[in-house]
């Protein structure tokens, strides 16, 4: 899973997975862009066992929990021995894996796109010990529910990341994202032009099918604006505004005093 650039520069991304079961997952991450990437040598990810840092006997890595918790817990000193070995702390960013960690957000994958290395420490049973909180960078959730643990955590931040380093997507699929300055997405479509369905007919925007380039990107522009307004209006404290926006706007408020009602998704007709 580990790669190398052709030139011999290495990748600009190395990726360490540290985990109880990591046969779980090789498939999603030789598989793939993903896979594909790590052969052509853009990053490198790989999945350490966290029983190699086990010293009994058995290689037990958990234990019942103080205090009458029920389950078992990952104890902390192999997860430590672990995280020095792969990374000694300010070397890599390190991550745990956790239910109530600050939620997973796309400025992070970002910056952790060009941290060097990353590291991400993938919680079991009934959690970690919290005594290895002390030696991670961040703790971080996928969102408000519970895994059974961090391995499809790890896949999912990964995906995130690894699509940002250079050279693992094409760099024109990245512009204009969700997420993307603040934004969601403008709604998007492909042939055929028109679906009929369930007694429905939905033609794809006439502005799109054209060959107006400037007014097809206002459109999707205005799109995006009305999109996040009505389904994300958080995103919008961290929006960067366009000298067009104005307009667009303006034009959004005329659309939602028209067509505002319960059950109408008045912001996908901006593209109309
Ligand atoms: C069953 S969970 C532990 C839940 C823990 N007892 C609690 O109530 O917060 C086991 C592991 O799965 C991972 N996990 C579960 N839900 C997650 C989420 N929403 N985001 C990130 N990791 C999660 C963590 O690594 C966690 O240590």
């Amino acid at each position: 899973m580990t790669g190398g650039m052709a030139d011999g520069s290495g990748p600009s991304l190395r990726i360490t997975i540290l985990t109880a079961f990591p046969a779980w997952l090789v498939p999603p991450l030789t598989e793939g862009v993903l896979g594909r990437a790590a052969r052509a040598g853009a990053l490198a990810v790989e999945v350490r066992d966290l029983r190699a840092y086990a010293h009994d006997r058995h290689r037990t890595l958990d234990d019942e929990p103080f205090g009458m918790g029920a389950g078992m817990l990952l104890m902390a000193p192999p997860v430590l021995e672990a995280l020095d070995a792969v990374a000694p702390r300010g070397e890599a960013v390190r991550v745990l894996l956790a239910p109530d960690g600050e939620p997973f957000r796309q400025e992070m994958a970002r910056r952790w796109a060009e941290a060097g290395h990353l590291v991400l420490v993938c919680g079991r049973y009934e959690g970690v010990d919290e005594r290895v909180r002390r030696h991670v960078d961040r703790v971080v959730s996928l969102g408000d529910f519970v895994l059974m643990g961090g391995e499809a955590a790890a896949w999912a931040v990964v995906e995130a990341v690894a699509r940002l380093v250079p050279g693992v997507v094409e760099a024109r699929s990245l512009a204009e994202e969700s997420f993307d300055a603040s934004l969601l997405e403008a709604p998007q479509y492909t042939r055929p032009a028109l679906v009929r369905w369930a007694g429905e007919e939905a033609a794809v925007p006439a502005v799109l099918r054209g060959g107006d380039h400037a007014a097809q990107a206002r459109a999707r522009r205005r799109a995006a604006l009305a999109r996040t307004l009505v389904r994300r209006p958080d995103l919008l404290e961290g929006y960067e505004a366009r000298p067009e926006d104005s307009a667009l706007w303006g034009e959004i408020l005329v659309a939602a005093a028209t067509w505002a009602a319960p059950g109408v998704d008045w912001a996908d007709r901006m593209l109309y």
